[in-house]
């Protein structure tokens, strides 16, 4: 294992006051995000979009590394440079989501599981070739009364852990990415409650494996009520919940958690990261954000997939990138919103 390249990569991607740009929409996600502006998404339209997105002057301020997908790591700007080479110019690590989604655990069941172990070792190879430092892998859970089941969460935390300990010695830095939806009508307690049997099982997997914690990067979800809850938490309750779920499950050697956003809007994504960073607890991580529609929504709405519209999306993600950066050290207030 090269740790002293790995040290370098999880040094760079979790400086302080930045985050990350999850920029690895698969085809069929990119699509829904287009279809949602009435934009055809044809190959050279989402290399348009992220070639937008990247070139976003001064972006470095507040993003560390970007998370991209397969085709966009092959892919270049108009200028001819490689869009991966374009982020290194900035100082902005570029990533790669590896997993290859989500199939069903068993016949019948609701539950999920990730697969993309195929050739992974090799992929990786390439993908180091191609600029990328680290990579992605998620894990889904669902909440319900009986969900996740015990198989479910021990089947993505192996799955987790195996593929950290592949892509650790491959040279690049694992984000491991155990996501528990928001989707449903459960409280933020039951939330609590599942996050943390879910991290249990992972930080105990990853500790088979041998995965060394401290070259590596953890993308939870926030402990919050379900979307369809009646009762939701505000900020500072989303906050303690969260933060005294992390305290119990994950060890210190973990140098940053960086939250996606996982559904919720691009404000309140902000304003609970704050929350989290303004308690005046002391924390041996981090706490950042990996954030994908929360940081690019508000962009691909002024986008609309417009030469003409290219300034007014990027100061759109900027604005949300620095935002989230003060987020970052517990500095955002929301008059913030109105200045930028
Ligand atoms: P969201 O922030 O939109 O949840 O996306 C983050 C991500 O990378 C999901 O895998």
């Amino acid at each position: 294992m090269n740790t002293t390249e790995l040290e370098a990569t999880v040094r760079a991607m979790t400086a302080r006051g930045k985050g990350l740009l999850a920029a690895d929409e698969s085809s069929g996600t990119i699509k829904k995000r287009f279809d949602s502006i009435g934009v055809e998404s044809t190959e050279t339209n989402r290399r348009d979009y992220r070639q937008m997105l990247f070139t976003t002057p001064g972006l470095d301020e507040a993003i560390s590394g970007v998370i991209l997908y397969d085709e966009t790591l092959r892919q270049s700007a108009d200028d001819g440079r490689s869009l991966a080479s374009i982020l290194q110019s900035k100082g902005i690590v570029p990533g790669i989501k590896v997993d290859k989604g989500t199939i069903v655990m068993a016949p019948g069941s609701s539950e999920k599981i990730t697969e993309g172990f195929d050739g992974l070792a090799k992929r990786y190879e390439e993908y180091h070739q191609l600029g990328a430092r680290f990579a992605k892998w998620r894990a889904v859970y669902s909440i319900t009364d009986e969900l996740p089941s015990p198989r479910n969460i021990r089947l993505n935390a192996s799955g987790l852990a195996r593929y950290a300990a592949i892509t650790q010695q491959s040279g690049l830095v694992p984000i491991v990415e155990p996501e528990v939806l928001m989707d449903g009508t459960h409280t933020i307690e039951r939330c609590e409650q599942v996050t943390t049997v879910v991290l249990q099982g992972v930080f105990e997997a990853l500790a088979a494996e041998g995965v060394a914690l401290e070259l590596m990067v953890l993308k939870p979800n926030m402990v919050i009520s379900g979307k369809e809850c009646v009762v939701q938490a505000n900020a500072r309750q989303i906050a303690e919940a969260t933060v005294r779920c992390f305290r119990r499950t994950v060890p210190a050697a973990v140098p940053g958690i960086m939250f996606l956003s996982g559904g919720q809007n691009d404000v309140q994504a902000t304003e609970n990261l704050n929350a989290i960073n303004a308690l005046s607890a002391r924390h041996p991580w981090i706490f950042s954000f990996s954030y994908g529609r929360a940081l690019q929504a508000p962009a691909l709405k002024a986008w609309q997939g417009k030469k003409d519209n290219v300034t007014a999306a990027q100061n759109a993600v900027q604005k949300r990138a620095l935002l989230n950066g003060a987020a970052c050290r517990g500095e955002y207030q929301s008059q913030m919103e109105q200045a930028a």
